[in-house]
């Protein structure tokens, strides 16, 4: 059994509590490897942001268990090398979709979980998730679990809000989990491709697609049922479109990706949603940086020669986050 307090890790307790009180949210960010760690925590210690490590169930098998547990505490121990006196980093597991994962990662010494039952009938969602508080309390480490269902790509904008979140059924749930945060489905979703081009408007000054606004009708709904509980957002990258665009002109084919408009998010910190999570605007970042690197030099093939300017580029889109978005910066002297 590790404990992510002698890794020098942070539950989230604490960090949503201000967040909700502050009116501002806390960046979540996805990473497989060292230069995405990298990338964050420099971000994070420069801001002097809370930050949230978030590692999925395919993360954590490619990049191993054992070897994440020791980039965690190496990155406190980094984070404190860069200048950041009190570093407020949390370990979490995103999606996690079984009670044995996250036991799993509570013993190895991730100081968050997220249990994703929310593709489960209401009573065994509950029920899981219930399990998976209580073991994990008994450690101090904190839980997210999820109620309604993140659209898909596929959906039409009709199936898309039959599966919000219901906020008739908040209360119950969260009383019940016993859980510390609530992710919550109002019209986000996973990956590049949000929203298809024929549920968007289009900008008549630029030409430009505009996606469906989130339904923040919902959102106050439920904070009005929950008052200052933690809500959380999945699925929130805004699919820059510089980034977009650096792919696709150095050889890449992502047509018509299309995220959430940063005003929305901005409009979002503001209210309970406290923890914001964003993994694909990393990999756009990473990827267009990488593509654009290669295709202006074709002769390198020292992985750090392109490495180097996607961990740079990741940083700057990190920092704009926290800075400009989620307004975590300075939260963490
Ligand atoms: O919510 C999903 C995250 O973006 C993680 O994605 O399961 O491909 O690592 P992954
Ligand atoms: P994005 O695909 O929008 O970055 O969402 C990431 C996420 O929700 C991780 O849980
Ligand atoms: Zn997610």
């Amino acid at each position: 059994m590790v404990s992510y307090k002698d890794l020098g890790l942070v539950n989230t307790r604490e960090m949503f509590k201000k967040a909700v009180a502050g009116g501002y949210a806390i960046p979540a960010f996805n990473f497989n490897n060292m230069e995405q760690l990298q990338a964050i925590i420099q971000a994070a210690a420069e801001t002097k942001s809370p930050v949230i490590l978030q590692v999925s169930k395919g993360a954590r098998n490619y990049a191993n268990s054992t070897l994440l547990r020791y980039m965690a505490e190496g990155a406190v121990a980094y984070a404190k090398e860069l200048g950041w006196k009190n570093p407020q980093i949390c370990l979490h597991l995103d999606h996690g979709d079984s009670f044995e994962l996250c036991k799993d990662c509570v013993d190895m010494g991730f100081s968050s979980v997220m249990i994703d039952a929310s593709s489960l009938p209401y009573e065994e969602n509950i029920a899981l998730s219930k399990k998976v508080a209580d073991y994990a309390h008994q450690y101090d480490v904190t839980v997210e679990a999820e109620l309604g269902v993140l659209a898909g790509v596929e959906d039409e904008v009709a199936a898309e809000e039959s599966h919000y979140t219901r906020p008739e059924e908040v209360i119950d749930f969260a009383t019940r989990t016993g859980c510390d945060s609530l992710a919550i489905s109002v019209g986000t979703s996973h990956g590049a491709y949000k929203f298809k081009p024929e549920q968007c408007t289009v900008d008549p000054e630029t030409g430009k697609l505009v996606p469906p606004p989130l339904a923040f009708d919902v959102l106050h709904e439920i904070e009005k049922k929950l008052p200052g509980f933690p809500i959380v957002l999945h699925g929130s990258s805004s699919v820059p479109q510089e980034y977009v665009d650096m792919c696709n002109k150095y050889g890449g084919n992502l047509p018509n990706a299309i995220g959430i408009p940063e005003e929305q998010l901005r409009e979002a910190a503001k209210s309970a949603v406290c923890k914001i999570n964003i993994d694909s605007d990393s990999r756009l970042a990473m990827t267009g940086a990488i593509r654009k690197h290669l295709a202006e030099n074709p002769g390198h093939f020292d992985p750090r020669q392109y490495l180097k300017p996607a961990r740079e580029e990741m940083k700057k889109m990190y920092m704009h986050k926290i800075i400009n978005v989620l307004g975590s910066d300075g939260k963490a002297e």
